[in-house]
């Protein structure tokens, strides 16, 4: 059934008002084709959990909610398994659905938000560890021309909250399903800090995946706001990466600034959090939305705010950030 006018806001992690002009849901690659072909040359919008997106308007478009479900394995060994899932299953459903099975590989993405869909969109990251780590291939729907496509990883163009689908092939693909390649004889990945303190915390000394996967949710939890709760987005910007001058010439400032190696010598990774809080936006708040208390990271929706209004407080950060330190922030959440 494909319904007229209906509000976002329940579908959405941020919680704001959107009036989407057509919305509907598919489970299947069939029922996505008919629902697409009764309306020819629309706009389309894909949406699974809605926790990466910011509508500052009305969306004029046919916004089609991925509800695919389903986990099977295509391929096993005495090492490793091959899962392919369905791109509407509930990501962290599908990460405790592959701990509680031993496999390993995605248990430090414990508890992040959405679909398993949208997990190759920005290759999602947390704790040491992002999806192009374990991924095998998706099969995704070209909408110029109805067909089904597998992409291998290399296609993907993975990189730090990125892939091809959020650049070149923008708004061209629906992906269907996703195959990871997860192992049978895990090695548990604890060298970001905080899963260390909070394994050694909880009296582990030889951590399995589900210790890890229990740490991750402690950490995520005591510092990250339930959207169920505050509306938000995750982090809503990307931490920078800029030139080893601009990062020296910051820590000769600040020498606690945190700043990361990256793969290329000359480059460096900036906390966007830490430049935010030093700009003085931690704890703020404007009108009906502001910045989160525990993470300068996360804007949040107190209630009753727009998206236009979160948008423009976010404009306002950057302003601050680029005047403060030089260096300029990039959204994280997709804007509509
Ligand atoms: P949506 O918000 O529904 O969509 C995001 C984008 O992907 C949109 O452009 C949409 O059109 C597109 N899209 C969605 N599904 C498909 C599909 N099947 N085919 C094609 N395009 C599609 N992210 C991290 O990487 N690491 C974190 O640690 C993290 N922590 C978070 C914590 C909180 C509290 C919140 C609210 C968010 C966090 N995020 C994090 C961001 C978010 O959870 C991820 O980006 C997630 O993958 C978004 O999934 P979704 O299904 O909600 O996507
Ligand atoms: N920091 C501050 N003030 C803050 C927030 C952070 O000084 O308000 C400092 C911290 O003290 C630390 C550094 O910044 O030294 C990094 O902080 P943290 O470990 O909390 O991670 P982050 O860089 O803020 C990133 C990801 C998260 C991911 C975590 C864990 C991005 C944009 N964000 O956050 O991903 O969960 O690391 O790996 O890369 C998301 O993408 O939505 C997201 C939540």
């Amino acid at each position: 059934m494909i319904q007229q006018s209906i509000d976002l806001s329940e579908y959405t992690t941020f919680g704001v008002n959107a009036i989407a002009s057509e919305f509907a849901r598919f489970d299947s690659v069939e029922r996505l084709s008919t629902v697409i072909n009764s309306f020819p040359n629309r706009s389309l919008l894909v949406l699974g959990g809605g926790s990466n997106l910011l509508a500052t308007k009305d969306i004029d478009a046919l916004v089609l909610k991925n509800e695919i479900k389903g986990i099977t394995i295509t391929e096993e060994t005495d090492n490793y398994v091959v899962v392919e899932c369905g791109a509407g299953e509930v990501w962290h459903e599908f990460v405790m659905f592959c701990v509680n099975n031993g496999w390993g590989g995605i248990e430090n993405l414990s508890l992040i938000p959405g679909s398993v869909g949208a997990s190759p969109m920005q290759n999602i990251g947390a704790y040491g560890v992002e999806i192009k780590d374990v991924f095998h291939s998706l099969d995704a729907f070209c909408i110029a021309d109805g067909s089904v496509k597998t992409f291998s990883k290399e296609a993907c163009e993975f990189g730090y909250r990125e892939s091809v689908f959020k650049r070149k092939l923008k708004d061209q693909y629906i992906i269907l399903t996703v195959r990871f390649t997860l192992t049978k004889h895990p090695e548990v990945n604890t060298k970001y800090g905080a899963i260390e303190t909070q394994i050694n915390e909880m009296g582990i000394t030889s951590p399995t995946i589900k210790d890890v996967s229990d740490a991750v949710i402690a950490i995520r939890s005591s510092k990250l706001p339930d959207p169920a709760v505050l509306g938000n987005a995750g982090s809503f910007f990307k931490n920078p990466v800029v030139s080893e001058e601009i990062a020296l010439t910051i820590l000769n400032q600040y020498p606690d600034a945190p700043v990361y190696d990256t793969a290329e010598k000359n480059q460096k990774k900036l906390a966007a959090g830490w430049l935010i809080e030093k700009a003085g936006w931690k704890g703020k708040r404007i009108g009906n939305c502001g910045v989160h208390e525990k993470q300068a990271l996360v804007l949040v929706n107190f209630g009753g705010a727009t998206g236009k209004e979160i948008f423009e407080l976010s404009q306002r950060i950057l302003d601050d950030v680029k005047q403060m330190f030089g260096v300029s922030l990039e959204r994280e959440v997709n804007i509509l």
